[in-house]
């Protein structure tokens, strides 16, 4: 036993573990007010290669699982560290979002998402991401959870929260020094969960970066079905056929920099040929011109929740929902507790109260609001990103959510602390590893948070 111990010692010396500090394999979790530690466990990671780099990321990895009372909920947490002596820490920490009903796209077991962490370790950042305790995204997996007040709880703020208390003490165990700053960043859920862990608890984040956030997901996610809505019954419209009148509409209105579009008319297209790519030819149909106008003006017909010059990537909107199952999986599973519902039955006047329903049941759950105080006070910097063309969270939810901010804090206010960059670009954006190279996005929060010095793109 005793040689071991010391080869053990050994080996964490040669690693850089100095006086005071905890080796790698022997980290463990806070206590978490509320929760009890199931179990962790730590392992130093070397030589992991992150697609697409020459350069192995090394890294401390911890994963912890956490419980709720008598709740049953197992909450999984994962840390990664750069390992010390092969990567110098910066003294950052990031908690890496969800995408649709994911809570945390670090948490797959799959090469290509546990990049992000370990390239971030390479790069010398800290990171953490938690599964909330409902698992990866699949077909069917929502109704396990949608009326578990525990689950909800986790997935829409509580998991966040207790993830970055546990990094924030395991960096500081393993380094001897808490992080001096640290950071958020998410796309679609994953900017939901920026958003509202600025709210709730504005103490966890220094800086927030939410890029195509489902901001108010009780209206936005009902928005997501709209454009099954309006072809289910008549016939889905070919993507490209749409496309072409986007790029169209783009043309007239002088590209993606135009906030409006008014006085383009989808019909005169109608019964025009156009050449898709790969050289397959289409004409446009008056119904495909009347889809897309409907796409374009949105549930309500004036522009809310439509997707801007709606441009097309997502099979939502030109498949059965059932493809994809996340548009109408918010419907059967979380409003009707029905995953068998046939929501092609639904009409618009249902539909019409479903977002009733939405609204008034699922707000107090994931909506987002104008509660930014706190952050504010504490030095937050909020940065808000949307692409002008994001085909799954129409712009407009951004927009109308600067707006509600500029009825409670004036300009100046907001000049300190909120940004919301519009970019004209198609498409909803993912985030990768490459993203986080100096001079990406997350770099240039971190210098709006550092040195005070906004992003100015
Ligand atoms: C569009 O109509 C809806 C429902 O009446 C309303 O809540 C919303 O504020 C309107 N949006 C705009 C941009 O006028
Ligand atoms: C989706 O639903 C359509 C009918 O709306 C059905 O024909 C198709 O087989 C379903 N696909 C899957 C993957 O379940």
């Amino acid at each position: 036993m005793k040689t071991i111990g010391l080869a053990l010692l050994a080996l964490g010396s040669s690693l850089g573990v100095s006086h005071g500090q905890t080796a790698c394999a022997n980290l463990r979790p806070p206590t978490i007010p509320g929760a009890t530690i199931l179990r962790t466990e730590a392992r130093e990671v070397l030589n992991y290669h992150t697609g697409g780099f020459e350069a192995a990321a090394n890294g401390c990895v911890i994963n912890t699982w956490l419980t709720h009372g008598n709740s049953g909920d197992e909450v999984l947490v994962r840390i990664w560290l750069p390992l010390q002596g092969r990567h110098e820490w910066n003294g950052y920490l990031n908690g890496i979002g969800g995408a649709r009903f994911s809570a945390g796209e670090c948490t797959e077991r799959v090469s290509f998402a546990e990049a992000t962490p370990a390239n971030l370790a390479r790069l010398g950042y800290a990171s953490v991401c938690t599964d909330a305790g409902v698992g990866h995204i699949q077909p069917g997996n929502t109704i396990t959870w949608a009326h578990n007040q525990q689950l909800l709880r986790n997935f829409a703020y509580l998991s966040v929260h207790e993830m970055t208390v546990i990094a924030k003490a395991i960096a500081n165990d393993y380094f001897g020094r808490p992080p001096s700053h640290s950071f958020f960043f998410g796309v679609g859920r994953g900017g939901q969960q920026g958003y509202i862990a600025a709210e709730r608890y504005p103490k966890d984040f220094d800086g927030i970066l939410a890029d195509g956030a489902y901001v108010d997901y009780a209206r936005t996610g009902m928005a997501s079905f709209w454009p099954y809505l309006v072809q289910h019954d008549r016939g889905f419209v070919d993507r490209c056929s749409l496309n072409a009148i986007a790029e169209a509409a783009i043309r007239q209105c002088g590209g993606f920099e135009s906030p409006d579009c008014p006085g383009f008319d989808a019909q005169s297209l109608a019964n025009t040929v156009y050449m898709c790519p790969g050289g397959r030819r289409v004409t446009i149909t008056a119904y495909d011109a009347s889809v897309w106008t409907s796409l374009h003006e949105g549930p309500f017909g004036n522009g809310s929740y439509g997707t801007h010059h709606a441009i097309i990537d997502s099979e939502w909107a030109t498949e059965p929902p059932n493809r994809s199952f996340f548009t109408s999986q918010y419907i059967t599973d979380f409003l009707l507790n029905d995953p068998d519902y046939d929501y092609s039955n639904i009409d618009q006047d249902q539909y019409m109260t479903l977002w009733e329903q939405s609204v008034a049941e699922w707000t107090a759950i994931w909506g987002t609001n104008t509660d930014l105080a706190a952050f504010r006070a504490r030095g937050g910097k909020f940065w808000a990103i949307h692409n002008r063309g994001d085909d799954i969270v129409p712009v407009s939810v951004a927009v109308d959510h600067l707006e509600r901010l500029r009825d409670v804090f004036s300009q100046a206010e907001l000049n300190d602390f909120y940004r919301l960059t519009i970019r004209p670009q198609a498409y909803h954006r993912g985030y990768w590893y490459w993203d986080f190279e100096p001079r990406g996005d997350l770099a240039s929060l971190i210098n709006w948070v550092v040195s005070g010095t906004a992003p100015s793109v």
